[in-house]
This record gives C-alpha cells, structure tokens and sequence, in this order.
C-alpha cells in the first residue's frame, strides 16, 4: 500500500469550476463510506462489515496489502463488551502483509471504581493494552499538550515550581449553558464525571507531576499514575456541589434529581513536591462564562517593602480556553514620577503571537494519534483506575443523597460557598487587576 499523506491542492479555488465540479466531486469522495447496519452483539452484522472493508482494502490497493483498521466507538459503554467481542471475532486485520486493528473509546468509562474495572477487564479479555485508545479530548488541547514543555523545557520554572513557592493550584472549567439536550445522560453522570475525573484530573497530572525520563508514552504515563496514586482522600470540607435552578425543569431530568452541575473540590497530593498545596478543581454548567484555565498562584513575598500584598500575588495563569494565552501577573512600578507600583502582566497571547496559525481540534489531533500508533495523550488503564479512586467514595455519597447541591442561579459563578472554600484553601483575588487579552 501507499504510504505518507495525500494532498489535494486546488488552483483556482474561488472560479467557477471549482463550485460546481471540482468541490462537489471531492466532497462525494470522502463521503464513499460504507453504512452497514446490524446489531451490537450478532455476529452477523459484523461479518458483512468485516467483507465490506477487506473489499475496500483490496480494491483501494489492487493487490494485498497491509490491512490497518481502526474503530471509532461513538456508543455507550454499555455495549463496548459486546461490540469489542464482534471486532475480535469477526473483524480483525487479517493480512499477512501486517498493519492494525485498533478500538477508540470515549468516555464515560464506568461510573465508579468497580464498573470502570469491570469494563477495563472485559475489554482487556480482548485487546491488548497498545490497542486500546481511551479518548480525553483534553489531552488533545494546545496548551494542555504545551503544559510539558513550559514546565520542563524552562528554567524559569524549575526551582519555583513546588511547595515552597507556589500556594495553591486552581484548575477551572466553566460553562455558560446548561445541559440542555442531554439533561438524560447528564443527570445519570453528573459535573464530576463529566468534567471533573477525567478532563480536569488529566490537567492536574500535567501540572502535578515529576520529570518523565523521555517523551515515550509509557514514561509520561507512568508519572500521571504516580500523581495519582498520591492523591489523598478528598475531605469533606473541602468540597461544594451545585445544581443550577432550572436543570430540574428538562423533562429528561427526574424531579428529585441530585445531580451535581456545579463542584468545587480540593485534592491534596502527598508527595514531597506537594504537601500542603492545595489544588482546587472546579466545574460548573450555566454559569457566567465559559472558560478553562489552569491557575498557579504563588506565595507572598517574604519581607515585603513594597505592600505586593494589597495589590495580588504572582500569578502563571495558562487559558486553554477561549483566547489561548499564557500569562504572568506580576508586580511592577507603575509608569511615572512615583515610587509606586501596580500588578500587571507578561502576556503571551496565541492569537497575536501566532497570528494565522491554526489551533487544530482537539479531535483532530488525537485521531491523527490513533492512526500513528501514539498512546502519549491517551489514558492508559491504570491512570483511569486511579482517577476513579479518588473519586468514587465521595460519587457514591451524592448518588446515595447523602451530600447535597446547593441551589444556584444560572449565568452567576455558581455558590457563594464556593468562592469561601476557595478562600479557606488560600487562593488570594486579586481585586481591581482584570486581563484584558490584546487585540490584534
Ligand atoms: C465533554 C463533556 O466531555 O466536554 C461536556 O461531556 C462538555 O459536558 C465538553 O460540554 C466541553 O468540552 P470543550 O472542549 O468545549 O471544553
């Protein structure tokens, strides 16, 4: 078979031939994909898929070639088990000449520590570790992925980032719609598992963890799951939940519903790095933005002459999301004839830095992995049972309705209690300084 990429450049884009011929002919040539129709868990099904691609293989390549077969598994987990098994029987590459089969997997994978388990053992039974691509599509974000080259790729940030400089640690989702739509899936999972466990805990594995020896996947991997295994058990005080007025009004939600649209939860890493720094997880649907953000606030300034406390700490703030930026807060003099200062920022703002770059997709990006074989931004089967570790004792609890959210209005910043618990862990606002991110 061919190997290295196709490019199709069309000259004259904007004519007239362009419109009616040469877009619409390309266009029903990416969509010759097959439909074949068929049940989850009947052999049938799956053996006229299995002709339909060797067939396609044949004829693509005129002669035998390798056959590489990857399969995107957009359903509920529930049937995984079933699904993987047909794969395994009837589908698998066959030819002598190598190439793959590989099986792509979304979340939610499980609800708790003992179904993800049982999920992970089924399909273990059937595709080995390599061949399995569980899906976070966080882990697919520019500067999620930039995360390991700011902290090992600078000195800036080696000797500072630790316990002895850095107070807390935020890691921030926000949404500013509900769950409109999918209010039935949304209230069988709720904010942490939809959010919390699996793309905010990927986050703080990137900015929690030590040095991997190299790039290698299974180095990267193996320190996320190190991190992991450090998280302490979640306190109770250190936790709020909310639910939005309003969720209950979807008529695919139950009246009685509990589910949490709202969390802000700390964890405690109890690693020499970390001790004593809390990391504050928080996520939240209908409220008055949408953004993701990763905020490492550092301590005060022992001995201070200038009054830096008044004005803010030093702030390294990473924007995955809207206007990806980079930028640091920090304390300088204000411009003018007195000794007097103000907090400001180095700004390192994508869009104008990179002006017509393009950020790809999340997606794009991971499936483009998926083909190469590169698990590095994947979630291997260990990290995902310890994610849901942490989680489960305090799942277990909200699914019982032993802890309950607190009611909040859609478009504010979710409880008040929220912003006190983020006080009581140490996170300092700083009032009057707001960024304004450049324009072009
Ligand atoms: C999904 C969640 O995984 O991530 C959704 O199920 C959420 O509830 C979405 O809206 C957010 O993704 P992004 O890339 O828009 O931040």
């Amino acid at each position: 078979p061919e190997i290295g990429s196709l490019s199709i450049i069309v000259l004259g884009a904007s004519g007239d031939l362009a419109k009616k011929k040469t877009f619409p002919a390309l266009f029903h040539l990416y969509r010759q994909i097959k439909y074949i129709s068929g049940s989850y868990d009947s052999e049938d099904g799956f053996r006229l898929l299995d002709k339909e691609i060797s067939q396609h293989e044949y004829l693509k390549n005129s002669v035998e070639g390798s056959s590489r077969r990857l399969f995107y598994l957009a359903l509920p987990p529930s049937v995984y088990p079933s699904v993987c098994k047909m794969i395994k029987t009837c589908c698998m590459n066959k030819s002598d000449l190598g190439g793959w089969t590989r099986v792509v997997v979304e979340k939610p994978f499980g609800r708790d520590l003992q179904s993800a388990e049982e999920l992970s053992t089924e399909i273990g039974k059937l595709f080995e570790e390599p061949e399995i691509y569980r899906i976070d599509h966080y882990l697919g974000k520019e500067l999620v992925q930039n995360m390991l080259v700011l902290r090992f790729a600078n000195r800036f940030f080696l000797p500072l980032w630790n316990r002895d400089n850095i107070d807390n640690v935020q890691i921030v989702f926000r949404e500013d719609f509900g769950t409109e739509g999918r209010g039935g899936y949304f209230d069988q999972y709720g904010i942490i598992r939809d959010i919390i466990q699996n793309h905010l805990l990927q986050v703080l594995c990137l900015v929690a963890m030590e040095k991997p020896v190299s790039l290698k996947p299974e180095h990267i991997r193996d320190e996320k799951v190190k991190v992991l295994e450090s998280v302490l058990p979640i306190n109770d005080d250190e936790v709020i939940l909310g639910q939005y007025e309003g969720y209950k009004d979807d008529p695919t939600v139950p009246d009685q519903s509990n589910t949490p649209t709202f969390a802000t939860v700390v964890l405690r890493i109890h690693n020499e790095r970390w001790e004593g720094v809390p990391f504050i997880l928080k996520a939240g649907k209908a409220l008055n933005s949408r953004k993701a953000e990763i905020r490492v606030q550092f301590k005060d300034v022992p001995g201070d002459i200038f009054k830096c406390k008044k004005q803010g700490r030093n702030e390294f703030v990473i924007r995955l999301q809207p206007l990806e930026a980079i930028y640091m807060k920090l304390t300088v003099k204000l411009p003018g004839l007195e000794m007097s200062t103000v907090q400001s920022e180095l700004d390192l703002s994508y869009g104008q830095r990179y002006q017509g770059v393009t950020i790809p997709e999340a997606y794009e990006r991971l499936i483009l992995d998926t083909i190469r074989g590169d698990q590095q931004h994947f979630v291997r089967r260990d990290e995902l049972k310890a994610s849901w570790q942490i989680f489960t004792p305090l799942l277990h609890r909200i699914d019982e309705g032993e802890f309950k959210p607190i009611p909040y209005k859609p478009g504010s910043r979710g409880p008040a209690e929220a912003d006190q618990l983020l006080e009581k862990a140490g996170y300092v606002q700083t009032h009057g300084y707001i960024w304004i991110p450049p324009t072009l």
